[in-house]
């Protein structure tokens, strides 16, 4: 890729969100990278020393409607364009096997208002910084957890598989109502990563996992819309 692309990832102030960030800002990307607490952004403050130009850190907490829309009000003075929305911020509360009879129901709303309406409320927000793209591409970042076809559902979790399973149907949805407009739309499972959610014994690490995340989104195209994909751009082996 020659162009410099316009990135905007959210939830990028630490895990695989910060490791994107860093990804397409060594490779010469532009970055718009939205954190929920502006003083918990320590590391995204570190990097825009480095990259002055080509790095916005903006304030979005994805699970309110008013400050996903700021962010784009703010972003809209800063860019001409938006090519590539990372929704990428995520949390998975409670414990897995939690069983229905003392689960709590808040923690599942809370999932849902980050994972699933979160994407819809940032792609609704920069819709129209995406549409001057000539290839605009919306990446949401689900997970094998939200998978309906895998039949073990290793660590089943009311809140995170049951909004990544609704993120997984909101992106067959945007992708089909948006195709017409050329805007591809994807669901993309990271595998399991290092990360503050993935644990210390998760088998992969953030900076290789959002290597083959950004090569993959590169090489995105029309026919791939509306598909689950793994890091390396093939259907994901959980499908839906
Ligand atoms: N790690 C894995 O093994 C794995 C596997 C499959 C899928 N995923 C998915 O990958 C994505 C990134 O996960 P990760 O492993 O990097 O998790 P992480 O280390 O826990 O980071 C989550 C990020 O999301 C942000 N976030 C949470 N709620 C937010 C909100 N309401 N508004 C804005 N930002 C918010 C967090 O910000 P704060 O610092 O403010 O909390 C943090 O930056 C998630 O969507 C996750 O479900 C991860």
């Amino acid at each position: 890729m020659s162009k410099q692309l316009i990135v905007l990832i959210t939830g990028a102030n630490r895990g695989l969100g910060l490791a994107l960030t860093r990804a397409y800002l060594e490779r010469g990307d532009r970055v718009v990278a939205t954190c929920r607490h502006l003083a918990k952004a320590t590391e995204l403050h570190q990097l825009k020393q480095t990259y002055r130009d080509d790095l916005l850190v903006l304030r979005a907490d994805v699970g309110l409607g008013r400050s996903v829309a700021a962010a784009a009000e703010d972003a809209a003075l800063h860019l001409p364009r938006l090519d590539v929305l990372i929704n990428n911020a995520g949390v998975a509360p409670g414990k897995p096997e939690q069983p229905l009879e003392t689960l709590e129901l808040a923690l599942v709303r809370d999932a849902l208002q980050t994972n699933s309406l979160g994407p819809l409320r940032t792609v609704r927000a920069f819709l129209p910084l995406l549409r001057k793209s000539q290839q605009p591409r919306v990446v949401n970042v689900s997970s094998g957890a939200g998978s309906l076809s895998n039949p073990a559902i290793e660590t089943p979790n009311y809140a995170y598989c049951g909004s990544k399973a609704l993120l997984n149907m909101f992106t067959r949805i945007m992708a089909r109502e948006f195709r017409a407009q050329s805007v591809c739309i994807v669901a993309m499972t990271p595998g399991w990563v290092r990360t503050d959610m993935g644990g210390t014994d998760a088998e992969l690490d953030a900076p290789t996992v959002a290597g083959e995340m950004l090569d993959s989104i590169d090489h995105l195209t029309m026919e791939q819309t509306s598909l689950f994909l793994d890091r390396y751009g093939k259907i994901s082996e959980y499908a839906w």
